[in-house]
């Protein structure tokens, strides 16, 4: 929503101009000179597209951002994104070392071939991946300390950093060592705020009055308290997001646990039976996209419907003004074909995990799941149990979901460990854990 009080006159682009302005000159000299072309973020062509931005809106954004942000060799951070420039200049630019040997490019050396110079996830590698490469534009993230809608902490994600993330591609970077670790969290904090704002400023467009001309405004206060300050401090505030976690209970009896744990999973309150199945094989409902992959499938059903709708008019009666707003619409829809083939990747469901596998993602220390439990996984259908199940509760299912991998006490099989029938591997298959038969 953009603001309704009266906008500053005083505009902070001539401020942030003259760089923009240098960026651009050495951007110049860098190709004229014989080097390579300096890297260029890319602009979120699916968010333009959906909000059917004119060029000169595109290229609004992008100059905005330019002096807001930089580029991927010269990365600006404003004081008010809390950012540390330094660190962002250690993971920042093409893979060299400065004169005290020191390497940069951190990023573009170890993620970008995943999660895109842009941090879009668009990386050439993605395609291949499943789950994807994340994309770090919308600022959503999943393994963390914090409640759902909030973000991670830098302490989040370094984690994820030092330990990959078990059961996808994403590789452990724990050998970088912890100055490094720290400035590639930076750096992805970067990204997202960047991604965000960028988010932000092209759903701008369609709250501006007449009288803007459709150009966003760009004074001080529009374009840095209204927009990049609400973003940055959120990140700012994660640190007082982190969830409370109540004590395990000292005197607690492990098979009366899990035995609540179970009765819970089942419930109608928790319900994780929907998702997970009454086997916790992940076998509930699995249609379900993302929060990456959900739009995607959404435009692609618009898309699908304009075109067919196009192809039934007929263009015989139709007065000029009609035709031309009908070449338009065609003009629109072969552009977002194009964006959708060249911006997105193919959607994908994200399956409810097979909880027999032991496979958990954001960690698996008891209290990794009682995160998870607690909060839901944020930007995945997976809810929040908070509100529904009491917090000491928590600990109940968490017990009942860790002894999941190790037996089987519904139809299929024993109430005896599967380990011991020397069988259990957590390596293979999951589905191999139940079609073994009992001895
Ligand atoms: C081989 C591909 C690959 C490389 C290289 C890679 N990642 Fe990832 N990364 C992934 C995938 C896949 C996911 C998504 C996992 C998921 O959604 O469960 C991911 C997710 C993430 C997340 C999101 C975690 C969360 O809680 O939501 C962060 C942050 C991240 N990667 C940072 C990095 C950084 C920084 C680097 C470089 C040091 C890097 N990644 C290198 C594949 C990769
Ligand atoms: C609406 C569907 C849905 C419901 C309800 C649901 N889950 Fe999930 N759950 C998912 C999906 C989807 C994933 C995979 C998310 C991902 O891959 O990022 C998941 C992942 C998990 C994981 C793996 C976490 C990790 O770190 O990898 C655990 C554990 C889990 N769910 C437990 C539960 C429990 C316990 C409940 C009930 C309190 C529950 N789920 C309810 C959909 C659901």
């Amino acid at each position: 929503m953009l603001p309704s009080s009266p906008r500053h006159s005083a505009s902070l682009l001539p401020a942030m101009l003259p760089c923009a302005a240098l960026l651009a000159m050495s951007a110049i000299c860098l190709s004229g000179c014989g080097g390579a072309p300096p890297a260029s973020f890319r602009a979120n062509m699916v968010e333009a597209t959906k909000q059917q931005l004119r060029p000169e809106q595109e290229e609004q954004v992008a100059t905005i951002l330019l002096a807001m942000f930089g580029t991927p060799d010269d990365p600006v951070a404003l004081p008010e994104t809390g950012l540390d420039e330094a660190k962002l200049r250690l993971a920042a630019g093409p893979v060299r070392s400065d004169i005290v040997g020191r390497k940069n490019g951190l990023f573009r050396e170890h993620c970008s071939h995943c999660h895109g110079i842009t941090g879009d996830g668009l990386g050439p590698t993605a395609a291949f991946l499943n789950p994807y490469p994340r994309d770090y534009r919308p600022g959503v993230y999943k393994f963390k300390s914090t409640e759902r809608a909030d973000k991670p902490t830098d302490a989040d994600l370094a984690r994820i950093l030092h330990n990959g993330i078990y059961g996808t591609s994403m590789p452990s970077f724990d050998l970088l060592g912890k100055q490094k670790i720290e400035a590639l969290v930076e750096y992805v904090k970067y990204l997202s705020m960047r991604g965000e704002t960028e988010l932000w400023l092209m759903r701008a467009f369609f709250d501006l009055d007449d009288e803007d001309e459709g150009r966003l405004p760009e004074t001080r206060e529009f374009l840095v308290e209204d927009t990049l300050l609400p973003i940055a401090e959120r990140w700012q505030e994660a640190e007082d997001a982190v969830i409370e976690v109540p004590e395990m209970p000292e005197d607690l009896d492990l098979a009366e646990s899990i035995a609540l744990g179970k009765e819970l999973y089942h419930g109608n309150k928790a319900n994780c039976v929907k998702c997970h199945g009454v086997t916790a094989l992940g076998d509930g409902q699995a249609n379900d996209y993302d929060d990456w992959n959900k739009p995607i499938v959404q435009l692609r059903k618009e898309l699908d419907s304009t075109l067919s709708s196009l192809a039934e008019t007929s263009t015989a009666d139709m007065s000029p003004d009609e035709l031309a707003e009908h070449v338009r619409e065609i003009e629109w829809a072969d552009r977002f074909e194009q964006v959708l083939a060249g911006d997105a990747l193919e959607p994908r469901t994200i399956p409810p995990r097979n909880l027999r596998r032991a496979i958990y993602r954001g960690g698996r220390r008891p209290l990794d799941l009682y995160y998870r439990i607690h909060a839901g996984i944020n930007g995945a259908p997976m809810p929040a149990a908070k509100g529904t199940v009491a917090p000491e509760d928590i600990w109940h299912i968490v017990n009942y979901i860790r002894s999941l991998p190790y037996g089987f006490d519904g139809e299929l099989g024993a109430d005896r460990p599967l380990a011991s029938h020397g069988g259990f591997s957590t390596g293979s298959s999951g589905v191999a854990t139940h079609t073994r038969s009992n001895p």
